[in-house]
């Protein structure tokens, strides 16, 4: 039998602590007016001291699993998307793991900056296709804050923290992912970078003079390439799913800079209406943001079976990626989960 993946569960966590642009004008040499005008960005969330990739993965996981009705032990596989690990080992995902009590579940991290969100639904897309996992918990989670030079003002005034998840599982529906593109450009790898820490630069009293643990980037050389991007993959994942922009009910965008979500809403011609843009108040939270964006939408709006919603995002690597999704009846994919876990259970116990 041929099974789709569908979303069941979701949630995400933002930090209490906000950094308005007013804030930040005590930092660096800037402004709220240019911050707007330039981003979009009012404000952004900042990690408290006792707050990492993994514990605000954690509380967003918890939210996901309860949304649907699902107990952690009954997950078979955990990915987390995240750049800012809590360490390079362990993985964030077996950290989160261990939180949750996943005593049944696989777990490992991907790295595709701000794309990973979209890279992670489509590996866990995969694993379901291929029947290698029923249980899916995919979490983003980045803790930008503890990479950025807080002196720099082309970069400090765009990033934020948060952590989102979702629980994907298989489904004989045909909805959940209907069609993604992926893509990367190793080329222009220097646009958006944090050189030092891993094996090519590791830490030394050099690199943390030179702040080469933060993140650097070419905003403007980055901006043109993500808006082609995002449009290109965009209406490629929609003419695979045979569907056009005007089937969409919302794009749900990383949100990367208001300017870039417009050039590329105009790109594809959809409506304001289906836009969602929550940039204002979180800025780039980079995996996290399409995954804390669907919260917010679905909090904020009603979806029924089979609207259709479409991410994009684009992210340093450089990676992009779109994805198709249209939306399952979330009661009858648990109706089909139980009866799985009911037959499991019985080749268990014979
Ligand atoms: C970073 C970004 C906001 C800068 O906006 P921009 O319109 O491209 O601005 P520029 O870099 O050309 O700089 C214009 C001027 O503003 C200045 N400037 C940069 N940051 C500033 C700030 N925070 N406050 C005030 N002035 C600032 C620059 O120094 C420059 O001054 P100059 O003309 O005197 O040299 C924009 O390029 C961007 O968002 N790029 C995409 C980045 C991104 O999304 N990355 C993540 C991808 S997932």
């Amino acid at each position: 039998m041929d099974y789709n993946a569908a979303i069941t569960g979701w949630g995400w966590y933002s930090p209490a602590q906000v950094l308005s642009n007013h804030d930040l004008e005590k930092l660096v040499d800037t402004n709220d007016a240019w911050i707007q005008s330039r981003t979009g960005i009012r404000e952004r969330r900042i990690a408290g001291p006792n707050e990492t990739t993994s514990t605000m993965g954690t509380i967003a996981a918890r939210q996901a699993l309860e949304e649907a009705e699902l107990s952690a032990r009954d997950l078979d596989l955990i990915i987390c998307a995240t750049t800012t690990p809590d360490h390079l080992i362990p993985a964030t995902a077996c950290l989160i793991q261990r939180n949750l009590g996943a005593n049944h579940a696989a777990a490992f991290d991907l790295n595709t900056a701000c794309s990973g969100f979209l890279y992670a639904l489509a590996t866990g897309t995969q694993f379901i296709q291929a029947g290698g996992a029923r249980r899916i918990l995919i979490v983003a989670g980045e803790t930008l804050s503890r990479f950025m030079n807080w002196e720099d003002r082309s970069t400090c005034i765009l990033f934020g923290d948060g952590a989102a998840a979702v629980v994907l599982e298989p489904t004989a529906q045909t909805a959940g992912v209907l069609s993604t593109v992926l893509g990367s450009r190793g080329d222009v790898e220097h646009m958006l970078s944090i050189e030092a820490g891993g094996s090519a630069r590791p830490a030394s009293a050099e690199t943390l003079a030179e702040k080469a643990h933060c993140v650097r980037m070419k905003g403007n050389e980055i901006f043109k390439l993500a808006v082609r991007s995002m449009a290109q993959s965009a209406q490629e994942a929609l003419a695979k799913a045979g569907l056009v922009t005007s089937d969409l009910r919302a794009v749900i965008p990383h949100q990367a800079n208001h300017r870039i979500l417009t050039a590329t809403q105009d790109a594809l011609g959809v409506s304001d209406q289906q836009m969602f843009v929550n940039i204002d108040r979180y800025g780039n939270t980079g995996a996290s943001s399409i995954p804390i964006a669907l919260g917010e939408f679905l909090q904020g709006n009603a979806i029924d079976v089979g609207d259709h919603l479409l991410f994009v995002a684009f992210g340093g690597g450089l990676t992009w990626g779109a994805t198709v999704l249209r939306w399952a009846d979330i009661p009858a994919v648990k109706m089909e989960r139980w009866e799985t876990m009911r037959k499991e259970k019985l080749a268990l116990t014979g």
